[in-house]
């Protein structure tokens, strides 16, 4: 296991494009397994490699989404493009490079992912609820964006309390 520092807003590798990744070698496999790592001992639901500081395009998304009684999973997206959307939800949004910060950010419902695998082998992917939010928000990492640069507002703790008291987004 290996855990590497997850890099904070004010850092200019979150500000930049990544370059797509076009060696699907150890080296890429490394970077994956300890962004893997890194993102279970985060805590959080997704993760893209400028967050630690490699500018190439690879995000992680943990698929919470799944039957009772299963495990979640991580998805591995090399060079990910959103093929498809539909629907919208308008809720909080946080970033493990934005610590103690959560934006009112408006997503699509419904995103559609093609992407490559570790080995390179293309195939899509689909999502809904929080698994399409954090495809949009992961992906947006590979352009230089961060949710704080299209949120609607900021919330305050008790703006974000009350998210979460009414229980599901609108
Ligand atoms: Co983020």
């Amino acid at each position: 296991m290996a855990l590497r520092n997850i890099v904070e807003k004010g850092e200019r590798c979150l500000e930049k494009r990544c370059r797509s990744v076009v060696n699907f070698d150890e080296r890429l496999h490394t970077l994956l397994d300890d962004m893997g790592d890194t993102l279970i001992e985060s805590g959080g639901v997704g993760l893209a490699a400028p967050q630690v500081g490699i500018l190439r395009r690879a995000v992680l998304v943990l698929e919470t989404n799944v039957p009772e009684g299963e495990h979640e999973y991580v998805i591995e997206l090399i060079n990910p493009e959103i093929i498809e959307t539909a629907g919208e939800q308008k809720g909080p949004e946080g970033c493990l490079s934005v610590p103690g910060v959560f934006g009112l950010v408006t997503r699509p419902d419904y995103v559609k992912v093609r992407a490559q695998d570790r080995f390179g082998q293309f195939f899509e992917v689909e999502g809904t609820g929080l698994t399409a939010r954090c495809f949009c928000h992961e992906i947006d990492h590979l352009e230089g964006r961060l949710f704080v640069d299209i949120a609607e507002k900021i919330l305050s703790n008790e703006e974000l309390n009350s998210f979460y008291a009414e229980g599901d987004e609108e």
